[in-house]
């Protein structure tokens, strides 16, 4: 019975706990338990019935009776058997102190190990896991899984001190104040299981996904290879995605948490509150001075060559996720399922960005999402990247992620260097090569981006522009100041086009010329499985230095 009564105390308590963030959830579990625990218990000792009493008394007898029989074997026991020890003076104290030295130790271990700046998250946990686990995917899933079942009680790896309070590294982006310039690329929490706790790392954005519409494995394994004396992955998952329709149930689960724990209760008009901004917070991160990216991807079985299908499978993933997003990333440039890349030429790539920022447009939702695109870094030729930059301006989308993982092999770092004899036939695996090798050439293409979107060359929107000025002109004769019709004069009227750089950054140096070349965000993927779960507060660090 008391036990039956633990359990009814733990699974209502778990019922209405269930909206709260599970560190909270566990103590008020075990509490609400324990005190029906404790209640059953009470019940047990102030109305004993008269036949449990009887029964206890005969339980009671028979225990004397089993030690009256012990102590006789111990006495008949031959001489030679080695006599009890007597419990030693102080045994007790020195017991005590054991526990109490243990418990400290335990404490002062997690509140070390779980602070994103103690040195084993950089030099003890990376080479273990790698050693753990040879298979690079292997080691993917086993560290999303500790992260998410670590912040799950409350136990994960965080910053600790709020070392963005002092507003050093704040940015401006989509008219939000983010608490730093840095984020986490796509890719790293495939199925949105982790967002949370990749925040609570440091990052100012994290992007979640890519998800396709309908789930999809990706190509066979083995699918992800290190090259770890160049700190570098070449990967071809190909967008193994648990489907746009799981992804939002997750999202979906996590706002239902939120809106409860912020008290807002458990029904659906609570979570449209939140979306809706009532919390003042980020309807997508749900965390104040952060953005949530959510990246949409197409079905690999999906043709190539219809572009109404491929739009269809982009707006699916749009109708189903774009409440949770702040911001929709279009993945264009994954080099792993084949004709991807091709939908960045002009006209497809115009007609799908369009598609997705009519659908964002739609969400319900008071403020929309975002929309950026995701290109690849080997499209680079000027045409290439002109015509992109079309796109962008004839769709309305609004900013670039510029970069992803390359499918050109870069030389070896240090410049002049050969790769040792077992990294060799790694590198010819097919696949996009990420890693510090491409930071130079990411931050190249950052600027050539910048230069372009500054200055759209698009006939139609430069008239479109005269037509704005000429109105505005008209509206206030007699403002000072007008500004004169120039080259760069869209980019005002129409809204700079906002860039995140990808590809190669792994300390403040390298965030620092990426954002140095025009872009607001530098995103890291590779630089985090070398670097350790401490990385983005180390580039941080790096770049508060470096003002
Ligand atoms: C194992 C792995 C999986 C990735 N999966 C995705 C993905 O699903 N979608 C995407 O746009 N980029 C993906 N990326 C690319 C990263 O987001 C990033 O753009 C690229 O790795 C370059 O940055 P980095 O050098 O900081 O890793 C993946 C990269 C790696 C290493």
């Amino acid at each position: 019975m008391v036990a039956s009564s633990a359990t009814l105390a733990f699974r209502s308590a778990g019922l209405r706990a269930r909206a709260l963030p599970l560190a909270q959830r566990s103590l008020i579990c075990y509490s609400r338990a324990a005190v029906q625990l404790q209640s059953s218990l009470r019940c047990y000792s102030s109305e004993p019935k008269p036949e449990t009493a009887e029964k206890a008394k005969e339980a009671v007898k028979e225990t004397a009776e089993t030690a009256k029989e012990a102590t006789k074997e111990i006495k008949d026991a031959p001489k030679e058997a080695p006599a009890p020890v007597a419990p030693k003076k102080g045994g007790r104290r020195s017991k005590k102190f054991f526990c109490t030295s243990l418990a400290l130790a335990l404490l002062v271990g997690l509140v070390y190990g779980s602070d994103t700046r103690a040195s084993i998250h950089r030099y003890a946990v990376p080479p273990l896991i790698r050693l753990l686990y040879p298979d690079a995917e292997e080691a993917h899933h086993f560290t999303v899984e500790a992260l998410k079942q670590l912040h799950r009680f409350g136990l994960h790896p965080r910053e600790r001190g709020d070392p963005d309070g002092d507003g050093a590294l704040a940015t401006e982006v989509f008219g939000y104040t983010l608490s730093n310039p840095i984020g986490i690329s796509g890719g790293l929490d495939k199925h949105a299981d982790i967002p949370d706790a990749l925040f609570d790392i440091g990052p100012a954005i994290v992007e979640v996904g890519g998800t396709t519409p309908l789930p999809q494995e990706g190509n066979p394994r083995p699918r992800v290879f290190r090259l770890p004396s160049q700190h570098a992955i070449i990967n071809r998952y190909g967008l193994n995605s648990k489907g746009a329709d799981h992804m939002a149930e997750v999202l979906q689960e996590r706002l239902r948490d939120f809106a409860y724990a912020q008290g807002f209760g458990e029904h659906e008009l609570a979570q449209e509150r939140v979306l809706n901004g009532e919390a003042n917070v980020p309807p997508g991160s749900l965390v104040s001075g952060k953005l949530l990216a959510v990246q949409v991807a197409k079905n690999k079985a999906t043709p190539d060559s219809d572009i109404e299908a491929i739009k269809r499978d982009y707006v699916y993933c749009v109708d189903r996720l774009a409440k949770y997003a702040d911001i929709l990333v279009v993945n264009v440039s994954s080099p792993n399922t084949p004709g991807l890349r091709d939908l960045q030429a002009t006209a497809p790539l115009t007609a799908i960005l369009s598609a997705v920022v009519g659908a964002a447009k739609g969400v319900e939702r008071k403020t929309k999402p975002f929309v950026m695109v995701k290109v690849s870094p080997d499209e680079d030729a000027d045409e290439q990247v002109s015509g992109i930059c079309d796109a962008v301006w004839g769709s309305g989308v609004d900013g670039v992620i510029v970069g992803n993982t390359t499918n050109r092999r870069p030389a070896p770092l240090p410049k002049g260097s050969i790769l040792p004899e077992d990294e060799q036939p790694i590198v010819k695996e097919t696949g996009g090569y990420s890693g510090p090798q491409l930071a130079d050439r990411t931050v190249a293409l950052v600027a050539r981006y910048r230069a372009l979107l500054d200055k759209p060359n698009m006939p139609e929107l430069e008239k479109r522009m005269q037509e704005q000025t000429a109105t505005a002109k008209e509206a206030e004769p007699d403002r000072e100041n007008v500004p004169a019709v120039g080259a760069a004069e869209p980019v005002h009227k129409y809204g700079r086009k906002t860039i995140f750089a990808s590809g190669g950054i792994t300390n403040g140096a390298q965030a620092q010329a990426a954002l140095d070349a025009g872009a607001s965000v530098a995103m890291m993927y590779t630089g985090v499985t070398y670097g350790g779960i401490g990385t983005v507060t180390r580039v941080k660090q790096e770049l508060r230095q470096q003002k």
